[in-house]
């Protein structure tokens, strides 16, 4: 699990200057601990991470049973905070979890070998250097996936379209008639918005994980926007007391598990015939 900026203990003397980038724009700030806000794009502390040369992702082999991606630009925002209350749930009911916001991540776009040849698009990924691999990796060995994404133009973060192309490779994996890695898993989908879009942009996520033979857990999918009569700036505030996201997000959460623990993926294992654009 990774920990957050205010879990990061201060073992150094005040003379030692850590590095810190905001995760969104890039920023740089050298201090004991990150700025009170971004000067440049004006997140708000949450958003810096320790800055500092970083071994690319791997993933360790270690089971879990739930992948839960925060898609959005913003680790610690709306969607970070409907990733925080579905990580609540797992731990209340014991389920093992791993969270990641995308943002923390290198994740390149698609390389699109497919739209070139068919065969060239296979599993693993031709692009090994980024953190994609990992994420794969990931995917494969969990059972259920919690997708969170804020609206963008009506649709998911550019983040996380980025991860979802790239999960291409293993979708192709049913038109090379290759054994699958993903069938008979179970999808849960949480959006946040300020206004509209909620239901486009959670069914264009559905979508990717359908051809991947993922199973939409029931009333899998929850949103909330908050109002184009409200300003922007009011947003972070009324999700953090809305008692209808909290309520909706647990419901989503609750009802991946119960699909997950029916034990689906292992009974299809084999048994199903895939069908996919
Ligand atoms: C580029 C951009 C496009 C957006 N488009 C929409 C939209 O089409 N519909 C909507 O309801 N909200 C839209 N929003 C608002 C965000 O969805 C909203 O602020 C969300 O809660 C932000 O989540 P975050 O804190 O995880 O980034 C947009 C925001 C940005 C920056």
């Amino acid at each position: 699990m990774l920990i957050t900026t205010d879990e990061i203990p201060h073992t150094k003397s005040p003379e030692q200057k850590t590095s810190w980038r905001c995760a969104v724009c890039g920023f740089l700030f050298e201090g004991e601990k990150p700025p009170k806000g971004c000067p440049v794009c004006h997140s708000p502390s949450s958003e810096f991470i320790p800055n500092g040369a970083r071994e690319p992702l791997r993933y360790d082999g270690e089971k879990f049973d739930v992948l839960v991606i925060n898609g959005s630009t913003h680790r610690a925002g709306n969607s970070g905070y409907m990733a925080d209350l579905a990580e609540a749930v797992l731990r209340e009911r014991g389920v093992s979890y791993r969270r990641y916001n995308v943002s923390e991540y290198a994740i390149d776009y698609c390389w699109c070998c497919y739209a070139v040849r068919a065969e060239s698009c296979s599993y693993p990924c031709r692009n090994k250097n980024d953190d994609m691999p990992a994420f794969h990796a990931m995917l494969a060995a969990s059972k259920a996936v919690i997708v969170v994404s804020p609206i963008n133009w009506n649709g998911m973060s550019a983040r996380l379209k980025a991860f979802l192309d790239r999960t291409t490779c293993m979708e192709n994996l049913f038109h090379l008639n290759k054994p699958g890695l993903t069938e008979g898993k179970v999808a849960g989908i949480l959006i946040c918005g300020h206004e509209d879009g909620a239901i486009k942009t959670a069914m264009d996520i559905w979508l990717n994980f359908q051809q991947l033979g993922y199973v939409l857990a029931p009333f899998g999918i929850a949103f909330r926007t908050h109002g184009s009569q409200f300003n922007s700036s009011t947003d972070r505030e009324f999700f953090r007391n809305d008692e209808l996201i909290v309520r909706h997000t647990r419901g989503v959460v609750n009802n991946v598990i119960e699909m997950m623990q029916l034990g689906i993926e292992e009974n299809v294992k084999g048994k199903l015939v895939p069908v996919t654009e």
